[in-house]
């Protein structure tokens, strides 16, 4: 981390910085920290970027090189500093372990494979179940009291397996999304309201929008399922009379690397789904987002493993996090290009 004062020197470093960046401090305040990089670097580009548009610029997973030819992956955040006009904190973060994007592309694999096993079951299992609720139902027919109460268990397992199913065929749709200018608070309000009616009758739910956000690019009912299951998430870990909070926010500056590509996509569009439960179990947290990870009885462990898939479909990300002993899943989605 470097703190850049208003004229670019370098006020200050740590001990890490000058381990990552391979100078001393002293030489890093005296010479500042530009001829570290090639005039072209990227690095160079976004601390000028952040001051001209004065915000916090985040980009990730950059091959960094420097001076001299060496080369580093890391994620390079330049943030501003409240109160401070003009100061800069400039961080690197290393890429060694596991990375955000890394794991966002895990669990995009694990929602690929997920899809196979997902279509295939739905198949085979589907069709002879019909075939075994309707022996049960022609059995109950001719049945004593004994035998109509298994005929009925018979009919409310089958029920049950089936619907299960039907929730897994959600993955099962492999067709590419139409996306389209959606207004987020639209699809919020409505998942709210379904909310409310139903599941989270017992809770209080907050809104805090930022209501000049504009549209994203998106699949009306792809976004109201993943709302739904996230908030779906949040009322069943709410302790008694909780609140679940939604929050929407414009936030300039985080990128990521696009599927395939090099190019950089920037998801401004946030949206947070806040509970004050106790967050999930530590030993299946990094593993949220995996099909048939689940802490909760009777669970299927597929909303979130669905949320994944979604939001990836729509080139967004979806992030797990607690903050001031609060869960928070955080959705960071793109921008509706102008409309020409
Ligand atoms: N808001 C939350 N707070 C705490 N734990 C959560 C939250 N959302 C999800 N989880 C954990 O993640 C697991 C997986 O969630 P999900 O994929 O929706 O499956 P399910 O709800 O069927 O268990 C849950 O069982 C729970 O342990
Ligand atoms: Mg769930």
């Amino acid at each position: 981390m470097l703190l850049l004062a208003p004229d670019g020197r370098v006020a200050l470093a740590n001990s890490a910085a000058e381990t990552f960046l391979n100078v001393s401090q002293p030489q890093l305040v005296e010479r500042g920290w530009e001829w570290l990089f090639p005039e072209d670097s990227p690095v160079r580009s976004l601390v000028q970027e952040s001051r001209e548009s004065r915000n916090d610029i985040a980009a990730y997973d950059l091959v960094v090189e420097f001076a001299g030819g060496r080369r580093a992956r890391t994620d390079v955040l330049v943030g501003r500093l409240p109160d401070q006009e003009g100061w800069l904190a400039l961080s690197f973060q290393p890429r060694a372990v596991t990375s955000l994007v890394e794991k966002q592309k895990g669990q995009q694999g694990a929602a690929r494979s997920a899809i196979g096993v997902a279509a295939m079951l739905a198949h085979e299992i589907k069709n002879p179940l019909s075939g075994i609720r309707g022996a049960a139902q022609l059995l109950a027919e001719a049945a004593d009291r004994d035998g109509k109460e298994l005929t009925g268990l018979i009919i409310s397992e089958v029920d049950r397996v089936r619907a299960l199913i039907d929730r897994m065929e959600g993955f099962t749709d492999t067709r590419p999304r139409t996306l389209q200018r959606e207004n987020i608070h639209s699809v919020l309000g409505h998942v709210r309201m379904l909310a409310e009616a139903g599941f989270g009758s017992d809770l209080k739910f907050r809104e805090r929008y930022d209501p000049s956000l504009p549209p994203v690019m998106g699949d009306r009912d792809g976004l109201v399922q993943t709302f739904l299951n996230l908030i779906k998430n949040a009322v069943e870990a709410s302790p008694a009379g909780g609140t679940v909070t939604i929050t929407t926010a414009f936030r300039q500056g985080f990128r990521m690397r696009a599927h395939g590509t090099s190019a950089r996509v920037s998801l401004p569009l946030e949206v947070c789904i806040i509970d004050e439960g106790e967050g999930a179990p530590p030993q299946i947290a990094d593993h949220l987002f995996e099909p048939f990870v689940s802490a909760r009885r009777g669970g299927t462990g597929l909303g979130l493993a669905l949320v994944a898939k979604i939001v990836g479909d729509h080139g967004g990300i979806v992030e797990y996090d607690r903050r001031q002993g609060r869960t928070v899943f955080r959705v960071l989605l793109p921008l509706a290009p102008d409309e020409e």
